[in-house]
């Protein structure tokens, strides 16, 4: 449809081209700004990291302080909610690049003091920002908003899991939260994923043969986890000395922008593994879905049913929807049809489990919860190429799920088409009658990415299914998307820059669904990946998060200190009017 001279193209900007600078390009007509970066302070202006002694390998526990409340590293997810005329800015703290901060013989044996920092730069920051006149942002430093939530901060456990013996009832931190969602009422889901990475230790000294299988299903140990050391400082993060800690990760984390001493809830319901990001959409019923990926090749993607239903009036009473509902995981069909497949229900505190269940998941059903992945695996669930984003588009009234890439993938299947998936796709998924709870839905595929009309099949870039002409800016990796008021898909990618990819900078790119093209907006400075795309509801500013800029020693974006900055820019049209 569309693109005659009596309809505007509803992209409106020239597409760049991909590059290997070490800054950022955005198209003619518009400019990028920086709204914060790591080790920026959020409660008082002095307060501020020094990279410099970092760098030196002089980290002090004044420093790690300091860390706990300016802004954490390698910013992922980024929320905006706006809130009574203010913009509270919600971003996830990822992980950390040692080898970019610190100096480099202390690579895999950080010092206590520089495992602490670590620790205290994952988690959340939570800044309010001010616009500016020309709709850029800045923080407001001192803001009774502004909050860090970190790998150290108490957190509680509700749900189907709470109370379990591996579980507990409370946590202490949040760790490796990618992306994330926001939801109806004012709450952000963050999502932990490569949660893994920072337990230690030696699988064979946990004496349950079943815990050990659990562990092995997730990575736990992890060969990061020298990386960040924490397992040889604090026992939690070592297996043989506390074998269950780390069934207390790998949950979607609610927290409260709204009110900084509400701590953040781990929502067991919503099952137990590497969380991408966490969609909800309100069905015409009332009850909430929410949509999820679990990030690894040949995990599968997910979706949980409220038993509730949203409350537009009272917002507290929607503080315990996501306690109770059903859990589906989804299976794909050859003839571009799906369906989801029950895990479990929750209701009035019972579990009532798939009954096709092994008799593992009869006996202590709580376990489809912490072991999601083991009880997802068994009932057939469609092995898909690493799930990224999966997000509700309001216009399409359907679901745009992200596969980055499998390169693992030898055989194709009818929802991961391509052997050697080294490229990724994108899923689009109609939910019979648009009614985000029904268990049937049919698929297509809007995107299969690679480089306009390569020969090589597995690497050629199809728009709707079809070949594109050469100026099309290729493309790999997409990992985070986002909409615009029209409905078109706004992709930011990771991994760009690999040899079997492009060997060009990561960026951001736009699905004209109207016109079925494909555009460049924003290319990324060295080593990053772009995360957390995220637009005012005016459009007449676009977010986005530059992640561990400077990775894999290439650059040192943005170029204002010692060390690279991980950081959080906006991009506006000159003119100020809508992008
Ligand atoms: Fe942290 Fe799946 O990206
Ligand atoms: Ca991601
Ligand atoms: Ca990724
Ligand atoms: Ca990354």
């Amino acid at each position: 449809g569309g693109g005659s001279s009596l309809t505007p193209s509803t992209v409106r900007f020239n597409s760049i081209k991909p590059n290997t600078l070490d800054d950022i390009t955005v198209p003619d007509g518009f400019r990028w700004r920086m709204v914060i970066g790591w080790g920026d302070p959020l409660f008082r202006q002095e307060e501020r990291i020094n990279y410099q002694r970092l760098r030196e390998g002089g980290t002090t526990t004044q420093d790690v302080e300091i860390q706990k409340r300016t802004f954490g590293y390698n910013n992922d997810f980024i929320g905006v909610i706006e809130h009574n005329n203010r913009y509270i800015m919600v971003v996830n703290h990822e992980y950390f690049n040692p080898e970019l901060v610190f100096p480099p013989e202390h690579l895999g044996k950080p010092t206590y003091e520089e495992a602490m920092l670590m620790l205290e730069a994952h988690g959340l920051s939570v800044v309010e920002l001010f616009r500016n006149s020309d709709f850029t942002f800045r923080p407001v430093v001192g803001s009774n908003y502004n909050r860090r939530i970190t790998g150290s901060t108490r957190c509680l456990i509700e749900g189907p899991a709470k109370g379990h013996r591996y579980v507990g009832d409370s946590a202490e931190g949040t760790l490796n939260n990618c992306s994330a969602g926001k939801t109806p009422w004012g709450t952000v889901l963050t999502c932990e994923e490569n949660f893994n990475s920072y337990f230690g230790g030696d699988i064979n000294s946990v004496q349950e043969t079943l815990v050990r299988e659990i562990h092995q299903r997730y990575g736990v140990p992890s060969r990061f986890a020298d990386v960040y050391g924490f397992y040889k400082y604090m026992d939690r993060f070592d297996v043989s000395k506390n074998p269950y800690e780390s069934f207390k990760f790998g949950w979607v984390v609610e927290i409260d922008p709204l009110d900084p001493n509400r701590p953040p809830i781990k929502r067991t319901a919503l099952g137990r593994f590497k969380h991408e990001a966490a969609t909800c959409v309100v069905a015409p019923s009332g009850q909430v879905v929410v949509y999820m990926g679990d990030d690894e090749r040949f995990q599968h993607l997910y979706k949980f049913v409220t038993k509730g239903k949203y409350d537009p009036i009272n917002r507290e009473n929607n503080m315990k929807l996501l306690d109770e509902g059903t859990l589906y995981v989804a299976k794909f069909y050859d003839n571009l049809t799906g369906e989801w497949v029950m895990l479990a229900e929750v209701s009035a505190g019972q579990i009532r489990v798939n009954p096709s269940l092994p008799s593992l998941y009869k006996q202590d059903p709580a376990l489809v919860f912490i072991d999601t992945r083991g009880a997802a695996t068994s009932l057939g669930a469609t092995k898909m190429d690493r799930p990224e984003d999966a997000e509700w588009n309001p216009v399409t009234q359907s679901l745009w799920a992200v596969m980055t890439y499998n390169d693992r993938r030898t055989s194709p299947e009818p929802a991961n088409p391509r052997p050697y998936n080294y490229m990724g796709h994108i899923l689009e998924i109609i939910e019979q009658r648009n009614d985000p709870t029904a268990t049937s839905f049919s698929w297509r595929i809007p995107l299969l990415c690679g480089i306009p009309q390569h020969p090589d099949p597995t690497k050629e870039l199809l728009v709707y299914g079809q070949r594109v002409s050469t100026d099309t800016p290729p493309i790999s990796a997409p990992d985070n998307i986002t909409f615009d008021r029209f409905g078109n898909v706004w992709i930011a990618t990771d991994g760009n820059e690999d040899d079997v990819r492009l060997r060009v900078n990561d960026g951001v790119y736009v699905l004209d669904i109207y016109e079925r093209s494909l555009k460049m907006f924003l290319s990324g400075p060295r080593g990053c990946e772009i995360c957390g795309p995220e637009f005012t509801s005016d459009n007449r500013t676009f977010l986005c998060a530059i992640q561990h800029p400077g990775e894999g020693g290439k650059g040192s974006w943005p170029h204002d200190a010692v060390v690279p900055r991980p950081s959080v820019i906006c991009v506006v049209r000159e003119d100020g009017t809508k992008i």
